[in-house]
């Protein structure tokens, strides 16, 4: 494959001969004449370097320039990553027509059932979910950039997650590599659930219900999230296939445990899409709002 360096030729030539000329353009604008233009000498992976069991961790590629600085990528440019599966969440469609192998789409090596064990060591993925093709790019984090972590929240993964993006498109020095390490931790010490059923009644009750029984009157597709069995069939607290970060993996991905689609099945009131929606009162809901859900859901008996 050839190696582009658009971007770094053109800002080379710039930095050696026509400074007056872009002296008056914002983004190259010099602060003083004798300053070089800035050019790009690589890029960086923005990374948090630990992540708890249940995260949903953003990612974010920048050029670094050659004054140290670094910079949003070019908008055309493309990322693909690298050290971590990517889970294809199934189509809801094989889960109406009853077909069973519905768990085992994915592109990587690693099962979704693997991924999505609750007991298994903890370990990151990327989601493709193409019910949540977001129309407008802008809207972030994306999906697509998000690593999620899952496991066993009572264990820390011995080994970090290495991920890496590799850089495409034009105006970037397509080829070029970004990578960082990202030690797992437990999922917290503590939970609270108090701010758990406070979260769940602002933000889930209308549609699962007020007790989790799935009886909410905003969605009457929303099953059941609290700790009966009706009917001998699990809702979600008292199925062990569930624990709490799978919660707050399906609600962020709106993927089930299964690995299968969540959204287009509900009508006209969908399962919001909460990596990207605001939680009542502002901000993003976070993992361990998640976990004091499912602490309050398990407590959730009548
Ligand atoms: C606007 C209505 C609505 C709201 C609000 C809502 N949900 Fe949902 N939720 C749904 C619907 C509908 C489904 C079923 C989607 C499907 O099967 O495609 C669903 C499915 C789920 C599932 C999958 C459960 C299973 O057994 O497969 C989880 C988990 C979930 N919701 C969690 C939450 C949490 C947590 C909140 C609050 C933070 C929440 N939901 C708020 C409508 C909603």
């Amino acid at each position: 494959m050839t190696t582009r360096s658009l971007s770094l030729g053109l800002a080379a030539t710039f930095a050696a001969a026509t400074i007056p000329l872009v002296a008056g353009c914002p983004a190259n604008s010099p602060s003083s004449s004798s300053t070089p233009v800035a050019t790009v000498t690589g890029y960086k992976l923005i990374a948090p370097s630990t992540a708890m069991v249940g995260d949903a961790v953003q990612l974010q590629v920048q050029e670094v320039l050659s004054t140290g600085a670094t910079a949003s990528l070019p908008s055309n440019a493309t990322i693909t990553w690298n050290g971590a599966p990517t889970m294809l969440a199934s189509s809801p469609a094989w889960l109406y027509n009853n077909v069973p192998a519905r768990v085992s789409a994915l592109s990587g090596n690693v099962a979704n059932t693997t991924l999505l064990a609750t007991d298994s060591a903890p370990t990151g993925f990327f989601v493709s979910n193409p019910a949540r093709a977001l129309p407008d790019p802008t809207i972030l984090p994306a999906l697509a950039d998000t690593l999620f972590i899952s496991g066993d929240p009572a264990s820390a993964s011995a080994t970090p997650v290495v991920v890496s993006a590799t850089i495409g498109g034009t105006g970037v020095t397509a080829g070029t590599t970004a990578s960082a390490s990202i030690s797992i931790t437990a999922g917290p010490s503590t939970v609270s659930t108090s701010n758990g059923g406070t979260v769940y009644a602002a933000n889930c009750a209308m549609c699962h219900g007020a007790t989790g029984d799935g009886a909410g009157t905003a969605a009457p597709n929303a099953p059941g999230l609290n700790n009966l069995s009706p009917g001998g069939s699990p809702n979600l607290a008292a199925d062990p296939g569930w624990n709490a970060p799978l919660l707050a993996f399906a609600a962020r991905a709106d993927v089930d445990n299964t690995g299968s689609r969540l959204y287009l099945a509900g009508g006209t009131a969908p399962m919001p899409f909460w990596l990207t929606q605001n939680a009542a009162g502002g901000g993003y809901l976070t993992t361990q709002d998640y976990y004091d859900m499912y602490a309050w859901l398990k407590t959730q008996n009548n």
